[in-house]
């Protein structure tokens, strides 16, 4: 069964090839990037297409507001707020973190967009979070209004139907340009984006290996939750896809010193492939997961011939980081001078 989604893309994010020698980096493999970054200008990314199924099925439930969360700089919840806006519901944004004195990136889009925000320190988040969001859902239920809660990333069986499109969408835009994929990469945070685009293979019997590049949580963390949401899906669909595959390839090397600390060599490759094709990468996902995969490609780690990233957005958490940015900058004059 497929379920229906809103229309909320355009036509399909451009395929665009990328030559790695202009990102200084010399290999044999031929590099393409799928521009999910283009899915829509303010709601850029992979979210948009995780959305379409997810507030399709809240419509489906007669929602009034939407409830979900993420960290200060989350990419999910200004689309969330954003979507609620255009498509008529309520909002309210569980944050982890301590409100600033300044909004910034996606945050000032949410206060723009007028989303009701609580900012919440680790335990009250994890605790709000496990519980469902039931204190809030039954304070909108007190209003007489109904809440859909959204988990973290809009990563759960709905939300995959995402990047199950997707897959479809990449393999078809790969045949027209006359290639085959050999390894698909991304990004990989709440792991919605990941699963869904094995799970597409799966669908599609002609699965290609996907290459997930963490953020945040380790190898172990991300093989169980794709079995846990494998078997979410299933039994929601009705299909029979296996809880492991040996197309689902995670790298756990990349996270750095955290979630959302991005090294100097990441920044060098956003400043890189910015300088070179005009496409901004983000600190948090894109970036760690693009100078991943260039050193990987460096190494020789990889040997795919066809690759191709998936660049799901971020641009608003970069704005957010000019300090960082800057302090990079001042590094490398330093080193330099
Ligand atoms: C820009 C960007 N890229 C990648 C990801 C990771 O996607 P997923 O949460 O589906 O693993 C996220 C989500 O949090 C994101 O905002």
């Amino acid at each position: 069964m497929h379920p229906a989604q809103l229309p909320l893309l355009g036509s399909p994010t451009p395929l665009q090839s990328i030559e790695t020698s202009k990102l200084g980096v010399g290999s044999e493999s031929r590099l393409w990037i799928k521009r999910d970054d283009l899915t829509g200008t303010a709601l850029s990314g992979n979210k948009l297409r995780k959305m379409a199924y997810v507030l399709s099925d809240a419509k489906a439930c007669k929602a009034d507001v939407l409830i979900t969360c993420g960290d200060l700089q989350s990419n999910h919840c200004r689309a969330t707020a954003i979507l609620a806006r255009q498509l008529g519901f309520e909002v309210h944004l569980v944050l982890h973190g301590r409100k600033p004195q300044v909004s910034q990136g996606n945050l000032m889009l949410e206060h723009l967009a007028g989303a009701a925000i609580s900012y919440c320190n680790w335990r009250d988040y994890r605790a709000l979070r496990d519980s469902g969001f039931a204190e809030l859902v039954s304070h909108y239920a007190r209003e007489n209004k109904k809440a859909y809660v959204i988990p973290t990333g809009a990563s759960n069986e709905i939300g995959l139907w995402g990047y199950v499109s997707a897959y479809t969408e990449i393999l078809g835009q790969c045949e027209e340009k006359g290639f085959k994929p050999d390894l698909l990469v991304c990004a990989t945070g709440s792991g919605g984006t990941h699963a869904g685009l094995v799970v597409g293979g799966a669908l599609a019997e002609q699965g290609v290996p996907v290459l997930g590049i963490a953020v945040c949580d380790n190898e172990a963390y991300f093989r169980q939750r794709y079995s846990e949401d494998v078997t979410a899906f299933n039994q929601r669909y009705g299909y029979e896809v296996q809880g492991s595959s040996s197309n689902f390839l995670i790298n756990d090397t990349f996270i750095g010193e955290g979630y959302g600390k991005a090294s100097p060599d990441v920044w060098q490759v956003i400043c890189r492939l910015a300088q070179a094709e005009g496409i901004f990468l983000d600190p948090v996902y894109t970036g760690k997961a693009f100078s991943g995969l260039l050193k990987l490609l460096e190494e020789d780690a990889i040997t795919a011939k066809n690759i191709v990233f998936i660049h799901t957005g971020g641009l608003f958490g970069l704005l957010a980081q000019s300090e960082q940015y800057a302090r990079y900058v001042n590094l490398r004059a330093q080193a330099s001078s």
